[in-house]
């Protein structure tokens, strides 16, 4: 019988398609992938992509960002269910009022968000590029959404404008804990700790690094430590062990699941591409001021 992984690479180039895979992701999911990465590098790597099909094995923002970036193409998503609940806690309406009452204001979207919400953002950012976004922008003030935790973190950096928060979070970086972090500290001295700026404020203090997923890898292959502990989706252990056999990596928390990056299964991919299945649509008009807030930050090297 044909192992699954043969079946999925089989169709890939019957249908001409690339799969394109979050750090987060099930490690057998990761291993099928043509490219890795964060939100930043996958959106970058999509638009150079010369093929038909794109199977995005992640969140449904990540593949409503890749549909955005790449209309003539097919988005596919494994499981259509996989939402990010923080990228809902923000609607079109209650930006629009928010814009209303700061009207001075720049509107900075991080990629976690809906198509409707970035079409009403001056610019995006993600995890890795929020501070370098915020300082290219002219107006002093700024409307950061949805994630009160990142944007806190770049308002930290940057001195001179003012800041308005929305109150959005990841209910999946909230697990990790002060106390949590200082106990695995005790326990291992020498461990540098990497956090994501998804992570409470006072996790985020007690970090030696705070990164995005792919800056940790990087971080790790450079850094002259042996041993991390790592503060985000459980997802980016395997990533940063295979990568660094020599390495130790310790989970900050072993409930730090996702449970929506979860659901795209080798199985799923697998159906995928022999139904052709989940498409990604984005509505014309939202896409086109959408891919503005996108190709914006995008453009920033
Ligand atoms: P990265 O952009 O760092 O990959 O993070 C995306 C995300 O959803 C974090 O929870
Ligand atoms: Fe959304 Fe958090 Fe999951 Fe990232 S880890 S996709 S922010 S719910």
């Amino acid at each position: 019988m044909q192992k699954i992984t043969e079946k999925i690479r089989l169709l890939c180039t019957e249908k001409n398609a690339v799969i394109l895979v979050h750090n987060y992701q099930l490690p057998e999911v990761q291993d099928i992938a043509d490219f890795t990465g964060d939100s930043l590098e996958l959106a970058r790597v999509s638009q150079k992509l010369k093929c038909k099909v794109i199977l995005f094995c992640g969140v449904h923002f990540m593949a409503e960002t890749t549909k955005i970036l790449n209309p003539d193409k097919t988005v596919l998503i494994p499981d259509l269910h996989a939402g990010c609940p923080m990228a809902d806690m923000i609607t079109e309406e209650q930006l629009r009022r928010e814009r209303e009452k700061h009207p001075a204001a720049a509107v900075v979207t991080y990629v976690n968000s809906t198509a409707e919400v970035k079409a009403l953002s001056d610019i995006c950012c993600t995890s890795a590029n929020g501070v370098k976004v915020v300082n290219s922008i002219e107006q002093e003030d700024v409307i950061f959404t949805p994630d009160k935790y990142l944007g806190s973190y770049i308002e930290r950096q940057i001195k001179n404008k003012k800041f308005y928060l929305w109150s959005g979070y990841c209910p999946t970086h909230m697990v990790f804990s002060k106390s949590g972090i200082e106990k695995l500290q005790k326990a291992h001295p020498t461990a540098e700790v990497l956090a994501h700026p998804e992570c409470r404020i006072e996790v985020q203090k007690i970090a030696d690094r705070i990164c995005s997923t792919s800056q940790m890898i990087s971080h790790a292959k450079t850094s002259k430590a042996s041993k991390f502990i790592i503060c985000t989706e459980i997802g980016m252990l395997y990533r940063l062990q295979k990568e660094n056999p020599g390495k130790e990596f310790i989970a900050g928390s072993h409930n730090a699941i996702c449970p929506s990056m979860k659901l795209n299964s080798l199985e799923k991919v697998l159906w995928a591409l022999e139904d052709m299945k989940h498409e990604i649509h984005v509505d014309e008009t939202i896409r086109q001021k959408a891919l503005k807030a996108i190709e914006r930050m995008v453009a920033i090297p």
